[in-house]
């Protein structure tokens, strides 16, 4: 029997997933979203394109490969439709490579329409939501009313959807609805055509069956383990389990059939939408940092917020998700930045911490050491980085005790460097 390997991202998302599981995705039989939709945005660049996946999994490109979207997941069918019309030009038929978990829940336009109402309404203190209507689908799922994609093939589909919609609507009877809504509403019923056309199963058989005759499953996470619902900065978060144990309950896996747990991580860190940051830079350095990592949304376009590393947030996250091996991302982008700091713990009220705080507030402030810089030129071999860069790896190694085995050092598959622990 084999095992479920796990990727995730351990910051506050965009470390580069996509890149990550299409790099991996070569050894995988199988590549299994998990939780999430389209808020997430993972980026691929290959032959000099750059693709971005909202829902779909990153091994699409892969024609080997079966992707599924699993029960954990939030689907917008609009979205999911513009998606595989996009992947046609480059010859990927999903159809056939694409399985649609019957229990992933429904994105529907008034849910849309409720994560904007809800963001407008909580004024300053709003959460920068993506605005794709994840969390009210995700209220939906857990207070038991939800549409799931098992749904769009019954008989029964069209007068469940006219009881959500009317339910959604009386709660937002105090709003206007957008001038668009019919035209998102025929929309999102043409686009329910396309998504019948898949198949539509319980995906969890699917993965059990898989792993007996011996396939190798890669579960890939989205968003990043800081944004949590659980863990994360609440109520500065996502709806849903972005940590290991949303693997299980998002694919229908067992904790024992999960085997290795790759974390994924910039140099630096980032974060778009409200909620606090602790090493978060105010000053040009933030501004360097977002110009060298073109830190802007993949979803939303937003530009991100940037920071330094922080250790004791990285190693929650590895506590968190056990983590086996860490990948390090965009190391290429601190090349010739100087210089360079890591934040190794928190100075509080109460003396010096490497806890990562239940509310971080003014009574906290990042403790930093500054470490040598590096100039990167097309060095694609480990042996032959930078010292200062290798110090850098050990560093974090030696902090959060689990080895980096990855080091990517562009956007492109090729500028990876693989690193034996
Ligand atoms: P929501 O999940 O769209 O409601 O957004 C909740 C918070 O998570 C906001 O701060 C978003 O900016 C953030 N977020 C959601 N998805 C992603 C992602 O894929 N990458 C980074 N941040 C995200």
């Amino acid at each position: 029997m084999s095992k479920v390997d796990v990727l995730l991202g351990l910051q506050w998302g965009d470390e580069g997933k996509g890149k990550a599981v299409d790099f991996l995705a070569p050894k995988y039989d199988i590549v299994a979203r998990f939780q999430g939709g389209p808020n997430a945005g993972h980026t691929l660049e290959f032959d000099g394109k750059k693709h971005v996946l909202h829902q779909i999994p990153s091994g699409i490109f892969h024609p080997e490969i079966l992707n599924i979207i699993g029960n954990g997941v939030v689907i917008d069918p609009i979205v999911f439709a513009r998606e595989i019309r996009d992947l046609e030009p480059f010859g990927v038929d999903a159809t056939k490579t694409l399985v649609l978990s019957n229990k992933a829940q429904l994105i529907l336009p008034t849910h849309k329409l409720l994560d904007k109402a809800l963001e407008l309404s909580k004024g300053e203190e709003k959460i920068g939501s993506t605005l794709r209507g994840i969390g009210p689908t995700y209220q939906d799922k857990i207070g038991r009313h939800g549409l799931r994609i098992g749904d769009i093939i019954e008989k029964d589909f069209d007068e469940k959807y006219q009881k959500l919609k009317k339910q959604h609507l009386s709660l937002l009877s105090a709003l206007e609805l957008e001038d668009d809504f019919i035209e998102q509403e025929n929309q999102f019923f043409h686009s329910l055509e396309l998504m019948r056309q898949f198949r539509i199963i319980s995906t969890e058989y699917l993965i059990h069956e898989s792993l007996k005759s011996g396939k190798d499953i890669l579960a890939e996470g989205a968003q990043g383990t800081l944004l949590d619902i659980d863990f994360g900065s609440y109520p500065f978060v996502t709806s849903s389990n972005t940590t290991t144990a949303g693997a299980c309950t998002g694919l229908g896996i067992a904790p024992n059939q999960i085997n290795e747990v790759f974390g994924i991580f910039k140099a630096y860190c980032t974060r778009v939408g409200s909620g606090p940051f602790p090493t978060e830079l105010f000053n040009q350095e933030g501004e360097q940092l977002r110009k060298l990592g073109n830190e802007f949304g993949a979803t939303t376009g937003r530009p991100r917020r940037c920071g330094w590393l922080d250790i004791p947030a990285l190693n929650y996250s590895c506590m968190l998700n056990g983590v086996t091996q860490l990948f390090m991302m965009k190391a290429d982008v601190l090349s010739g930045v100087s210089p360079v700091k890591i934040c190794e713990s928190y100075n509080s009220d109460r003396g010096e911490t490497s806890e990562f705080p239940y509310v971080y507030n003014d009574s906290y402030s990042p403790i930093f050491k500054e470490v040598p810089s590096w100039e990167l030129d097309g060095i694609l071999e480990y042996n032959n980085l930078p010292h200062n860069l290798k110090s850098f790896i050990s560093s974090v190694e030696e902090s959060v005790h689990v080895p980096i085995t990855l080091i990517s050092l562009g956007p492109d598959r090729k500028e990876t460097v693989l690193k034996k622990s």
